[in-house]
């Protein structure tokens, strides 16, 4: 009964990691394209490509339903795949969702047409690929009316957390809070639009100050996860094993993962 996740890389992890506190039964397959990691500077077929392989991987080690951690490979693949890609039995989820209806304090599920949200103001952090589609924004209009998004392409952040250079990437987080700050000074929620960022979410707390509110995905993604998968408990693949697959170097990214999760994590070669 495996579920797949996937990210270009470690910031999928932070989702994986919400993934198996709120659901231990399910043994989760974690694959990592650290070898073409970032993402958020290529285009969208490329993403296309790199993400339907990765998906495929995933169909071989037994999951039916791969979670696509990766905002970057959400926003600039998922649409393309679920029209003309996925089989008819298997399914591919993205991240956006369960962030917009939380701050859209909506119901998973819930259809209704868009109505007015007590968050006004809002700053999106992501990557530039990301950014560049929009795509936060065309799922928050479907949801929401009169919210005013900034967003900011965080050019640097996933490359200088995939290094492990975490003073590198805490400066540039602050650099990047500072230019959005500077296009909206008052923020009153923060999104951080990308699985790598709750790596860094100290600091982008501390520098955007303690009365915005910062949403990051991982529990969200986990809590309809779990919903999901009891109102499709079919969706739950064949797999039986917990497995963590990388195109990158297996010994590399395996001790940047113990890093980041504080827990022994042993990466294989996809
Ligand atoms: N974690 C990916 C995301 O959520 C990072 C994308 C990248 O590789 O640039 O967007």
């Amino acid at each position: 009964m495996a579920v797949g996740i996937f990210d270009s890389g470690l910031g999928g992890l932070t989702v994986l990691e919400a993934a198996r506190k709120r659901l231990p039964e399910v043994p989760f397959v974690y694959f990592g394209d650290n070898l073409h990691a970032p993402y958020g500077v290529r285009d969208s077929d490329d993403i296309f490509g790199l993400t339907c392989s990765a998906v495929s991987r995933m169909w071989d080690e037994g999951c039916d339903l791969v979670i696509l951690a990766c905002n970057t490979a959400s926003a600039a693949a998922l649409r393309r795949m679920q029209e003309s890609w996925v089989p008819r039995d298997k399914r591919v989820l993205g991240v956006f969702v369960p962030l917009i209806e939380a701050l859209t304090e909506r119901q998973w599920g819930d259809n209704s047409p868009p109505r007015e949200v007590a968050v006004k103001n809002v700053a999106l952090f992501a990557t530039p690929a990301t950014v560049a589609s929009r795509a936060f924004q065309r799922e928050l209009a479907f949801r929401a009316i009169g919210v005013d998004v900034e967003a900011q392409a965080c050019g640097g952040v996933v490359d200088a957390i995939e290094e492990g250079d975490l003073i590198l990437a805490e400066a540039l987080v602050r650099s990047h809070v500072d230019a959005l700050k500077r296009k909206m000074p008052t923020p009153q929620a923060a999104i951080l639009g990308c699985t790598h960022y709750p790596l860094m979410e100290t600091v982008f707390q501390d520098a955007l100050g303690a009365d915005v509110m910062v949403f990051s995905q991982a529990n969200l993604v986990a809590e309809s996860l779990a919903d999901y998968l009891q109102r499709h408990p079919s969706m739950r693949g064949t797999g039986q094993e917990e497995k963590y697959l990388t195109t990158g170097d297996p010994r590399r990214v395996s001790d940047r993962a113990t890093q980041f999760l504080r827990r022994e994590v042993r990466f294989t070669q996809a």
